[in-house]
């Protein structure tokens, strides 16, 4: 089906907002009444229509936009993207895994034809059609990861796998919740999760460690993560704190419903067939908290969510500035019913 897509804006004015229907597909994280950090990993398999979950690279209402602001980022800071030189193979076979599965997903935007190393991409919603040898970085106007993940929605990283571990030694990252690929870029799975408070001595991340050094070719996986962002700001880089932090204290009673921004991370990792490397991708879903309380059962639980947040949670996503006054304001639509686990 085709998208309709939204002329809008993820700074200045901000007025990124969301479809009825978008609304009805936006991925809620939360499966009871309290968060906790934990291996929450499943297999990224298609789920029903309409969810975001029918194409396993997820393309919805607001493609346009987002890779125009990608566009701005990079223009003002081009070290959001980066690859070391031994991913070069790890380059193409991202390149490969972008362009079928959104061909695949959505034939009315994008069409990929191949014959041999002659390949031919067509994106209608960008106006691209290029025409390229894969394998040959000379034909592309930008290295191939770039090149696809100037077309794709969310962040990218690339992981390396070696001396049982993995290393993160590429990535596009412009979407991004208060982490640099400039910092992380070479350092690995343990060193990247360093500032994570809790997760470490939960043995969270020994386990996922230990999960994705054995990941399958053909056997995606996915997770959640989330966080909240006020107003629908996507670069919400280290490299531009100065521009989003201080938005932290502008939350009022009165403007909450607007500002404050549910910011949800679907994550998938994908083992790539050539280089053996991993593909990180996050894919960031923002909703303000008028549309969150259009769904009942959402409106009843996120205020429960946020007042049993351990501290520690709430100090690293930075939540301490208006996390009273979200809950304050969501609390009306909470009449205090029991929920229903896995909703
Ligand atoms: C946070 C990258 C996989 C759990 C982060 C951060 C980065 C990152 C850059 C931000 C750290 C900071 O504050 O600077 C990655 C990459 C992965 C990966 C590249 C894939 C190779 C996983 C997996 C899990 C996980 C499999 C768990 C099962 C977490 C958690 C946080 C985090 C719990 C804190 C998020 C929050 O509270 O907002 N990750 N991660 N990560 N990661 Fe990962």
């Amino acid at each position: 089906m085709a998208i309709a897509f939204k002329q809008e804006t993820f700074r200045d004015d901000f007025s990124y907002r969301n479809s009825p229907g978008n609304i009805r597909r936006f991925p809620f994280p939360f499966d009871r009444d309290e968060y906790m950090y934990s291996v929450n990993m499943e297999p990224h398999v298609h789920g029903r229509a309409g969810t975001v979950y029918e194409s396993l690279i997820d393309v919805d209402e607001h493609y346009v936009a987002e890779m125009h602001d990608r566009a701005l980022v990079l223009k003002e800071d081009p070290l959001r993207y980066q690859a070391l030189p031994h991913m070069m193979s790890a380059q193409w076979d991202t390149l490969e895994l972008l362009m079928e599965q959104q061909a695949a997903g959505y034939p009315d935007h994008f069409t990929l034809i191949r014959n041999g190393d002659q390949w031919r991409w067509i994106n209608r919603p960008l106006g691209i059609d290029d025409s390229f040898t894969f394998g040959d970085a000379s034909t592309l106007p930008y290295e191939p990861f770039e090149y696809i993940t100037r077309q794709a929605q969310g962040d990218f990283c690339i992981v390396d796998q070696r001396d049982g571990n993995l290393w993160m030694d590429a990535g596009m990252v412009t979407t991004q919740a208060d982490w640099s690929l400039d910092f992380d870029i070479g350092m690995n799975f343990m060193e990247w999760h360093g500032p994570v408070p809790l997760a470490h001595q939960i043995g969270v991340f020994d386990r996922a460690l230990k999960f994705l050094l054995n990941l399958q070719q053909g056997k995606p996986t996915r997770r959640f993560n989330w966080t909240m962002t006020i107003n629908p700001r996507l670069d919400t880089s280290p490299e531009n704190y100065h521009k989003w932090g201080p938005d932290r204290t502008t939350v009022t009673p009165d403007n909450v419903g607007q500002k404050v921004h549910l910011r949800v991370e679907l994550q998938s990792l994908w083992r790539l067939p050539r280089s053996n490397a991993i593909l990180f991708v996050i894919r960031c879903y923002l909703m303000n908290m008028e549309e969150l309380v259009t769904v009942p059962k959402w409106a009843r639980r996120f205020p429960r969510v946020l007042k049993t947040l351990p501290p520690e949670l709430i100090d690293y996503k930075g939540l301490t500035r208006f996390r009273e006054t979200t809950i304050d304001w969501l609390s009306k639509y909470d009449d205090g019913a029991p929920t229903s686990p896995g909703i």
